[in-house]
Order: structure tokens, then C-alpha cells, then sequence
């Protein structure tokens, strides 16, 4: 009998697991990892970590609200639990090291609802670096369609611990992080009257995942999520009560959170702790709870240093906009006879001094934002019909500039940016990239600022999250890598669509070119934060720091010493980096411009060699076959000195090190711009000081020396 099991059957097999409703239990392969499901009275599920003996996290309950009766929340009886363990290791397309381990113990506990019939699977994964697990719906009888209301997993924590948070929000990621006690967020907390209503959840006590958390015993914490994919993300709910976290799915238009069909799955929960901070940064659990890559051949999958036509928009010294003209309607214009302002950065001219910029000192790609017809209205409006991504303004001539750019050997990338009108944009989609590819373009950055249409929908529900994966796998057809602005804060999936190279979802610098700038603590939490999910586009790179230059004479100054914005390519990993500002800015400063040209972005190895949280962080990266090295050091407000051996260099050969420091007075309100070059011959004995401003950083390369750099240089002393 396939339907319905008789009722004395399930009497007696409800007696039979009730033997194994005692806690079930797993270790980490390396044993410092313990975690333990219970079903507690009622039938309700729960689960606790443990840590080198001590608890993480305390008895926390999973439940799932679905808007059919019942919801997966108590009930439950265990119906069989499967234990299994896996140890392999595999090789990213582009990433921080060339191999990843993936080494767990998994516990896989099926649940009934014996009254209903309905079945639920609770998989836990418990690696040398922390938890993830997931609910699982298989397809049963009972159950076919169902619609979440709310998906309620408890993180109850011991202690009052010090949080790395943003304000939760269903739209919009691009926050300050504030660095409260758990027992003290309140997100609305000096916002103003306008920035709470623009906010989308309400609620002081909604954070985002990540969140990061220090124990007063310093133990580390990262709580977030892997593999969002036909889902909503995640916000978290503080529960001073029981001084945790609750989780709260970004709903839809019409407030239900997920539809979901059997079989069916959330993504992982994940726990990541660490003694170190260090090693919160080298956790690769996201990436390894993330299915394969869906691509067979990624050899057209490249790394992407760029330059382009967009930060001299952001500081005022040019528009997007080609007329200043309101409403002009996309069909049936004759662009011919509308009166440019004289001030439209993306005219052929321009874009082939950017193209000659990149050839010369050897980029791989030049970024064209307001080549297309639709700038002039395209914010604020909640305009469907916004752009069409294939007509030019009549000074981008696209056809000259791909016959431009190949003669100069360098690639050109197109911008998309959506207006978040996305019904818009997944119409066009084909005929998007398809004149892309036409016009030899392979890599497009798109962008979804504002609300979204369909009107009602949210930047991180699940009919959006939807929508990213959707254009990557349609780009990935055309074999197009994607950089996207303003999506849901990445979760690993890169591993699986390799050709989505970097996402912004996070405050980036452009937020430097208006008031206030990002503060350089902001730069330190980033990694334990948004980066835990995967490569940001950050565009870092700005060498005229005071932003007076235009004819705006712009107030605003970047929160920056120059040297750390070099450290920067290296502390924020992404296989695509900008280098954003003008290049008139870089033609002043080649010199220090040369650790830009010379740093890589694709990595065989990397090092965390210091880590904290709002304060500091140093990192040393190995070349993806080759024998050079960069290390990037950035502090936060504080000046900061450190020692650091460079045991990590290969004992057998002398290196250069080029480093690129904070000037003795640099400071980055005072005296920003201030910086030394030096050279040194090295090894791995070298033990290198470093001395940062505040505000300020370091960026050094290491290569490999030559018979005639050891006759001329000096060792380091
Ligand atoms: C916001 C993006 O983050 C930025 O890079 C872009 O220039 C603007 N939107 C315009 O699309
Ligand atoms: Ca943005």
C-alpha cells in the first residue's frame, strides 16, 4: 500500500523509533566538532553544536511555516537517520587556492508527522570548520505544492556576543556595518526618518545574514547561508530573550515567502567557528556545500582586470545621461535631434582613450556605462520600459569601437544596468546578449538599482533570486561572464556557475565618491561578511582622493591613504578587479600604478597572515602558476604596526619585494597621498615590518629574482 499506511502499523512503528527519538549525534572528522539532533516533547526538532567541548550553539529548534495545515513544526517522529562521510578535494575554475578540500560527516534524519503522513529530512554536515545543514521535502503523497509562510530556524547562542551587523532589509544591501553586542542592535538606531521609510523591513531587531560574531572568550562565529537558489534569502531576527537568532525569509508580493514543489530543498544554514579570526576567512564550507559547476568547457572563463568609463560619472566629471532632457520615451525617437549636454562620458572618443589606456599598461577589458538610450529617466520612476540594451547613443559607436578595441587587443564590457525593471530585462534578455556577442563583447555588468518590477517583488525574495541564476545560466549560453550590482548577497553558487565571476551586493566604493564615504573599518569586516559568500566587485584603485577636481567641486574625500588602495586588490578577493579611477588620475602616479598593472587575480594559494574583524587584516597570495607573490595589509582608523615572517616565499630561491607603503605622515583624513616605493631582495627568512598609517595599508610583490637584481639590490634588514 503506496497511500496511506494503516493506523496500527503506524502505532507500532511510532513505539519502535520512539527508542531512537534519544539525541542523535555526530563528530567533525577532526573531532573538535560535535552536533546533536533532538526531538524534544511535542515532536519538535532541534539541534546543538558544540566546540572543543563547549557549546556554540544552544538547544535551537527548526521549524518550517507552510500556509498548509500542519507546518513542519512539531509533530515529528524520526523514521530512519543515515549516517555517512565524505573526503575528496576539487579544483575551482577561478578562486583563492587551487585546491579545495571537502571532508564532513553528514547526519541525515527523516521526520513524520505520522497524523499526516507528511516527511521532512533534516541533513546536517558537520566539517573541521563548522555546521551546515538544510531542510529537505522528498516527494511523498501528502505533499506536492506548498507555500512558505516563514521559515523559523532558531541560532541560540551563550552569550551576549560582539556582532559584525547590517540593518536586515528585504531590497538593499549596501550598508555601513555597525559592531553593537548582540543585546544592543537596533537597526533603526540613527537612521533617518527618510532611510527607515526607503528601509523594507521595519523592524530594529531584523539584521542580514552574514552576521558575525566574537565571543567574549574569542571564539569566532559566522552565521549565513550556501547555495540560495529557488529560495528567499535569509534576514535574522535577534532574540534577546534567548540571545539568539531567528531566521526570516524575505517575502513576495504577496507576503508569502516560497513556492516550493516536492522535491524540494531550502539552502544550507551554516555555522562557521574558529579560534582564529584568521581561520573564519579560510572556511571554504560555503563553496563546498554548493553543487559542482553546470559547466562543462569553462576555458572561455577568464580573470578580468579592467578599466572604465564610471567613476568619472560617480565624481561629477561626466554623465550617463546624453540630453538633460526628462521623458524620452525609448521607440520611435530620433535620437538625431535631441541636444546633448556636452557632458556624456561614453562617447566613442572617450571610450578609445580608455581602450588606449588599457592596451598600453596591459588590461584585459575597458567598461562602458551610458553607452545605451534610457538614461535620461531611468531612476525612480518604476518605469517598465526602460532601456532596450541594443541602441546606442549616437556618439557610442559601437562598431568602430569593437574594430577599436580588437585592433588594440582588449575586451569590452557592457553595461546592463536594469533600473530594476527586471520583466523588462528577462524579455530582452537574448537580444541583449546576443548583440553583445555580436559586437564582441564577453562579459557584461549588470545592474538592478531601484525597485523591482514585478512591482512588489524584492531584491532577495525568491522570484528574484530566481531571475540572478536565470541570467547567469542564459549568459553562460552566450558564454558571457557576468558581474552583477545590487543582486542578493552571494552564497557560493560561483562555484556552480563559474562564469559568474563577481557580485557587488554590498556597500562598494562608489558610496566614497558621495557622502559619507566607507569609513576603513568598513573594508576590514567586508571579508568576514559579504566576502564569506564569494567575490565582490568593490572597484578599488582611487588615486585622486580628494574629489575636487570636477566642476561640481565636490566636498567628498575617500576615507583612504592611496597605498591602501593597492592592499585592497589583495585583501578583497575577486577574479574581476577594477582599477576605477580616471586614467589621467593614474598618469600622475605610474609608479605606484605599477602594483596595479603587476597584481594578479587568480590564485594558487593564500595565506590569511592577520585577521580582526573592524581592525585589521593581511593577506599573502600565491599566482595561479607562477612563482610570484602579493600581500595586501589594511588597518582600520588606527595606525598600526606588524611583523610579518615571510615563511610562506619558497626557501630556495631570493624574491623582489616592491613595497608599496603609507609615507611616515601619511594619514588618511590629513595626508592621504603620501607614499614610498621601495625595493629589497628577500627570502623566507625575512621577517618584514610593516608600519600603516591610519586609515592606511601596505601592498607588496614578491618575484622571483634575477642574477642581476641580486648584484644590485639590497637584502631586506
Ligand atoms: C549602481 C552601481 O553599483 C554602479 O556601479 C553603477 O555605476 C550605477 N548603479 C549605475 O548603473
Ligand atoms: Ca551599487
Amino acid at each position: 500500500m503506496r497511500n496511506g499506511r494503516p493506523i496500527v502499523n503506524s502505532i507500532l512503528l511510532m513505539l519502535l523509533f520512539a527508542a531512537i527519538s534519544q539525541a542523535q549525534s555526530i563528530v567533525s572528522p577532526d573531532g573538535r566538532f560535535s552536533l546533536s539532533f533532538k526531538l524534544i516533547e511535542n515532536g519538535i526538532p532541534t539541534y546543538q553544536l558544540s566546540f572543543n567541548g563547549a557549546p556554540v550553539i544552544r538547544e535551537s529548534r527548526l521549524a518550517i511555516e507552510t500556509k498548509e495545515v500542519p507546518s513542519f513544526i512539531d509533530g515529528f517522529s524520526i523514521e530512519t537517520i543515515d549516517t555517512s562521510s565524505i573526503d575528496e578535494t576539487w579544483e575551482p575554475v577561478l578562486g583563492e587556492v587551487k585546491q579545495i578540500k571537502n571532508m564532513y560527516c553528514e547526519l541525515a534524519v527523516t521526520l513524520i508527522q505520522y497524523q499526516h503522513n507528511r516527511k521532512l529530512i533534516l541533513r546536517f554536515r558537520l566539517f573541521n570548520d563548522g555546521l551546515g545543514f538544510r531542510y529537505e521535502f522528498p516527494v511523498q503523497p501528502a505533499l506536492t505544492y506548498f507555500t512558505l509562510l516563514d521559515e523559523r530556524t532558531e541560532f541560540n547562542l551563550t552569550g551576549d556576543h560582539t556582532a559584525f551587523w547590517i540593518p536586515g532589509d528585504y531590497d538593499m544591501n549596501e550598508y555601513l556595518y555597525r559592531t553593537t553586542p548582540l543585546s544592543r542592535v537596533d537597526a533603526t538606531k540613527g537612521m533617518s526618518g527618510k532611510e527607515i521609510a526607503a528601509r523594507t523591513v521595519i523592524s530594529p531587531i531584523a539584521v542580514q545574514s552574514p552576521i558575525m560574531l566574537k565571543s567574549a572568550d574569542g571564539l569566532y562565529i559566522n552565521i549565513f547561508e550556501a547555495a540560495l537558489s529557488d529560495y528567499p534569502a535569509m534576514n535574522l531576527m535577534v532574540d534577546f530573550g534567548k540571545m539568539g537568532l531567528l531566521s526570516h525569509l524575505v517575502p513576495n508580493a504577496l507576503d508569502h515567502s516560497a513556492y516550493l514543489q516536492t522535491p524540494a530543498k531550502t539552502p544550507w544554514r551554516t555555522v562557521i567557528v574558529a579560534q582564529r579570526a584568521a581561520d573564519i576567512l579560510t572556511s571554504k564550507m560555503i563553496l563546498n556545500l554548493n553543487e559542482p559547476s553546470v559547466i562543462r568547457d569553462p576555458s572561455w572563463i577568464k580573470p578580468m582586470k579592467y578599466v572604465g568609463i564610471w567613476w568619472e560619472m560617480h565624481v561629477g566629471w561626466s554623465t550617463w545621461r546624453y540630453a538633460d532632457t526628462n521623458n524620452i520615451k525609448l521607440k520611435g525617437l530620433d535620437w538625431k535631434h535631441i541636444i546633448p549636454n556636452g557632458k556624456h562620458g561614453a562617447t566613442t572618443e572617450r571610450t578609445k582613450r580608455y581602450i588606449d589606456f588599457a592596451a598600453k599598461h596591459g588590461f584585459d577589458a575597458v567598461l562602458v556605462e551610458g553607452w545605451n538610450v534610457g538614461w535620461e529617466d531611468w531612476f525612480g520612476k518604476w518605469k517598465e520600459d526602460v532601456f532596450d540594451f541594443v541602441t546606442p547613443y549616437p556618439d557610442f559607436d559601437v562598431a568602430e569601437l569593437q574594430r577599436y578595441a580588437r585592433e588594440k587587443g582588449v575586451k569590452m564590457i557592457m553595461h546592463h544596468e536594469t533600473s530594476g525593471s527586471v520583466t523588462n530585462y528577462e524579455r530582452r534578455m537574448d537580444s541583449a546578449y546576443s548583440f553583445m556577442k555580436a559586437y564582441g563583447y564577453d562579459a557584461v555588468k549588470s545592474g538592478y538599482v531601484g525597485k523591482i518590477i514585478p512591482r512588489g517583488e524584492y531584491h532577495d525574495g525568491q522570484w528574484m533570486v530566481n531571475h540572478y541564476i536565470r541570467a547567469v545560466e542564459k549568459a553562460a549560453e552566450y558564454k558571457i561572464m557576468v558581474d552583477m550590482h545590487e543582486p542578493v548577497r552571494p552564497t557560493g553558487l560561483q562555484r556552480t556557475y563559474p562564469n559568474w565571476l563577481a557580485s557587488e551586493a554590498a556597500r562598494g566604493m562608489e558610496y566614497s565618491a558621495w557622502n559619507p564615504g566607507n569609513p576603513p573599518e568598513h573594508e576590514t569586516i567586508l571579508p568576514f561578511t559579504r566576502l564569506m559568500g564569494g567575490p565582490m566587485d568593490y572597484t578599488p584603485g582611487i588615486f585622486r582622493i580628494k574629489l575636487d577636481y570636477t566642476e561640481q567641486r565636490k566636498k567628498e574625500h575617500v576615507p583612504t591613504t592611496l597605498a591602501r588602495q593597492l592592499a585592497l586588490y589583495v585583501t578583497l578577493y575577486s577574479p574581476l578587479q577594477m582599477a576605477a579611477d580616471l586614467p589621467e588620475n593614474y598618469e600622475e602616479k605610474l609608479d605606484a600604478f605599477q602594483f596595479i598593472k603587476d597584481v594578479s587575480l587568480d590564485w594558487d594559494d593564500t595565506r590569511i597572515l592577520e585577521a580582526e574583524p573592524g581592525e585589521y587584516i593581511t593577506i599573502a597570495r600565491k599566482t595561479k602558476n607562477k612563482e610570484s607573490w602579493f600581500l595586501g595589509a589594511i588597518t582600520d582608523e588606527n595606525a598600526r604596526t606588524a611583523s610579518l615572517p615571510l615563511s610562506f616565499l619558497d626557501p630556495n630561491r631570493n624574491y623582489v619585494a616592491v613595497v608599496y607603503a603609507d609615507a611616515p605622515t601619511a594619514h588618511y583624513l590629513k595626508n592621504p597621498s603620501a607614499y614610498t616605493i621601495t625595493k629589497y631582495l628577500v627570502t623566507n627568512n625575512t621577517v618584514l615590518r610593516l608600519k600603516l598609517a591610519p586609515g592606511g595599508g601596505t601592498a607588496v610583490s614578491f618575484v622571483p629574482a634575477t642574477v642581476q637584481n641580486e648584484q644590485q639590490l639590497k637584502h631586506y634588514k
